[in-house]
């Protein structure tokens, strides 16, 4: 990339404080300056070196006055689409009540579907940029979401088409992900192979034709899919070029991260259950492990993911919300940072890490997004704080001051 500086600038941060999570490490650059190209991040130096004439050269100056500039992040795994609420299930948990026992029930993610079909796709989508909204208040600059809470033809599609218009239309690049075997619906129930074959037949097949996903998940329990049914979901989905993510070993291990390295996934997420076996095959194909402490925290599980393996076999984490109405109520990235470092024992850089770069590997984008490179992506966060661990440390008084996406100012609180 070059270093010299753009002769063409549109934005120009001058006396900041850099955490740019280049390769996963903060990188710290004290008293420097980031310009900004169209959507591009153009050249990062020291203050010291700034051509005198680059304040003249750039339409807009802000100075940080010793703020920190980091990459916006990247939140590689939410729900976000969804009707209805769940609020009666968390007061049923916290009197006993398990996750599988009320969705044994008919309650969980069932009765998020009867709420999410009864919905119109105008107000999903007006409850969606509320949501995305949110997100970007708190620095988040991209995201993924999942279908999931249809599970049915014209609901999946209703969905995909929701998450499709608040990508046209929010300031964050939204990636959509098809969900179809997240759940059996109930008008399934006993029916479970012929459910499957409606997701492979049908279901794939409309996804791929209106272009409305880019990757493919399936929930692979013992409440949910098995392994069998989740590799006929991969083979046809990965056939037709969708890339794969799983949810896996999140209650119990059935030995799906391994599956899912026999695909080349790009993720598996959750990974409480995860056997060293499962984790060795997923490092050898570079599946990357989305932890999700969000999930744990409201499931109040004990078994933590082997975060000591994740380290000794060089897997980069990733972190993210889990943003659903059932197990993970959580739409904010700072204190997923604060649960990662809390419950599973990461590192501040670690966390802060996993919720941008690490992220962005899990929805194979880290060439463009999740660190403050030149040449990538200009999402970009300012944060008025005395060093990045902060993210992490302080509870609920951080947002961001700025947020940048695609070279454009979005949000300024
Ligand atoms: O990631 N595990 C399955 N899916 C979601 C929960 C969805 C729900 O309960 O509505 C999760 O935890
Ligand atoms: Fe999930």
């Amino acid at each position: 990339m070059p270093d010299r500086f753009p002769s063409l600038c549109d934005l120009l941060f001058t006396h900041a404080n850099l955490a740019t999570m280049a390769a996963g490490k903060y990188h710290i650059k004290k008293d420097a300056a980031l310009a900004v190209s169209g959507k591009t991040i153009a050249w990062i130096g020291a203050m010291a070196n700034l051509p005198e004439e680059a304040a003249s050269l750039a339409k807009t100056v802000i100075d940080c006055e010793g703020k920190w500039l980091l990459p916006g992040f990247v939140d590689c795994h939410t729900h976000m689409v969804w009707g209805g609420s769940r609020s009666n299930e968390f007061e049923m948990r916290l009197k006993g009540a398990s996750y599988g026992e009320i969705a044994a029930q008919g309650g969980g993610i069932a009765s998020t579907v009867s709420a999410t079909r009864a919905a119109s796709a105008e107000a999903l989508l007006a409850i969606g940029l509320k949501r995305a909204h949110h997100f970007l208040t708190q620095g988040i600059t991209c995201f993924e979401v999942k279908s999931g809470y249809g599970l049915d033809m014209d609901s999946e599609l209703k969905m995909l088409s929701v998450i499709r218009e608040m990508d046209r239309t929010c300031p964050q690049d939204i990636h959509a992900t098809f969900l179809g075997a997240h759940a059996l619906p109930p008008e399934y129930k006993g029916r479970q192979g012929a459910y499957t074959d409606l997701v492979v037949e049908e279901m794939l097949p409309a996804v791929k034709a209106q272009g409305v996903a880019s990757a493919v998940d399936v929930f692979c329990e013992k409440i949910a899919f098995s392994r069998e049914e989740t590799r006929r979901i991969f083979k046809t989905a990965t056939d037709m070029g969708f890339g794969l993510k799983l949810h896996a070993e999140q209650l119990s291990d059935c030995d799906g991260a391994a599956l899912a390295a026999d695909f080349k996934a790009l993720s598996c997420d959750h990974l409480e259950y995860l056997s060293p076996t499962g984790a060795k095959a997923m490092a050898e194909n570079g599946v990357i492990p989305v932890l999700l402490p969000g999930a744990f925290h409201y499931l109040k599980e004990i078994k933590i993911p082997p975060m000591e393996l994740f380290r000794s076999l060089d897997m980069p984490m990733a972190l993210a919300t889990d943003l659903n109405p059932g197990t993970s109520p959580v739409f904010n990235m700072t204190l997923v940072l604060n649960l990662a470092c809390i419950l599973f024992g990461m590192t501040c850089e670690e966390a802060i890490a996993g919720a941008t770069l690490h992220g962005a590997r899990a929805l194979g984008i880290n060439g463009t997004k999740g660190s403050l490179e030149p040449g990538k992506d200009a999402d970009i966060t300012l944060w008025d704080m005395e060093a990045p661990s902060d993210l992490c440390y302080l509870s609920g008084l951080l947002s961001p001051e700025l947020v940048v996406t695609g070279g454009k100012i979005e949000y300024k609180n």
